[in-house]
């Protein structure tokens, strides 16, 4: 196999060279172990943009103590491959002393409402510390888009959200989800899954499309998500939340709602695995 065309760069000035006069640089950032929902993102930056750059560093910052950093899959020759035939320019793989070598690191981005709900309430940090290293990313890499999955609703909306606030020039662009023929989204994760736990995953997605087609507009949402929990948790699924939101604030909502979309969106565990998934919904 001949040597990988896409040059792994690792320091912020190697970056700085990388692209000095292109007009649009579309960024994937990513903690690496790439699947075809990393793909996705990928092509749609190569369709967007003069240059394309990908990064990949496992964010010591947005896990908790009891999370898990140390086990996160990685592979990065495979990562690089991918990239490489997806037309990537360059592959930005920091180590965590090259991101968080200036210690203790006292500053970083907080976010308040948006980041209290769903994932928010029980991994707390975490989103503090995805918009740090996000932002982080953005000053090395300067782009102009950047792409994200829906998969991580949440993600994606506070991160639009912080370049509104703190005023960075870069379109925030969110990507459909990919899945599985059997509707489980992809994640890096899924590796952690036993096959019989494989098996039974798809039952989370299929919980969420009832309540999409079961849900009435006007209708309180409560008893519609006691059926559906109820019927995970007879499976051995652990909810860690499963509710109705709505779309911009995030907000739980007690009532489907008449005009605006909402978006139904949980994260279960199975076994120690916990996985995330979202449908949007809209009275039609
Ligand atoms: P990671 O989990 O590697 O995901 C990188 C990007 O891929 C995210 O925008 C995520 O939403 C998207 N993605 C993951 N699975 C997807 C799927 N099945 N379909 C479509 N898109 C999918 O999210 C992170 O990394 C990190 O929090 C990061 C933003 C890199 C900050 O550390």
């Amino acid at each position: 196999k001949g040597a990988l065309r896409v040059r792994r760069i690792e320091t912020q000035n190697e970056l700085r060279e990388a692209h000095p006069d292109q007009a649009t640089v579309g960024f994937v950032p990513t903690m690496g172990f790439l699947h075809d929902g990393h793909a996705s993102l990928i092509k749609r930056a190569r369709a967007e943009n003069e240059t394309v750059i990908v990064s990949i560093f496992v964010n010591p910052l947005q896990f908790a103590p009891n999370e898990d950093f140390e086990r996160y899959p990685r592979d990065m020759e495979r990562d690089l491959a991918l990239c490489e035939s997806l037309g990537v320019d360059q592959v930005f793989t920091p180590s965590v002393s090259e991101m968080y070598g200036r210690q203790p690191v006292l500053t970083s981005v907080h976010v308040r409402e948006l980041g209290n709900h769903l994932c928010g309430a029980s991994r707390k940090g975490h989103f503090d510390g995805v918009c740090t290293v996000v932002s982080k990313l953005f000053h090395l890499v300067q782009p102009t888009h950047a792409y994200f999955g829906k998969k991580d609703a949440q993600q994606w909306r506070i991160l639009k959200r912080m370049v509104a606030d703190l005023s960075m020039a870069v379109d925030i662009v969110p990507c459909e989800i990919v899945r599985e023929s059997d509707g489980l989204a992809l994640s890096s994760r899924n590796v952690y899954l036993s096959e019989e736990e494989r098996a039974r995953a798809p039952q989370f997605n299929q919980t969420l499309r009832e309540l999409r087609d079961a849900l009435r507009p006007g209708e309180s949402v409560a008893e519609r998500l006691a059926k559906g929990c109820a019927k995970l948790e007879e499976s051995g699924f652990r909810i860690d939340y499963l509710n109705v939101y709505d779309d911009e604030t995030l907000a739980p909502l007690l009532h489907a709602p008449e005009q605006t979309p909402c978006l139904i969106a949980g994260a279960i565990y199975l076994g120690k695995t916990r996985l995330i998934d979202n449908l949007e919904w809209r009275a039609s």
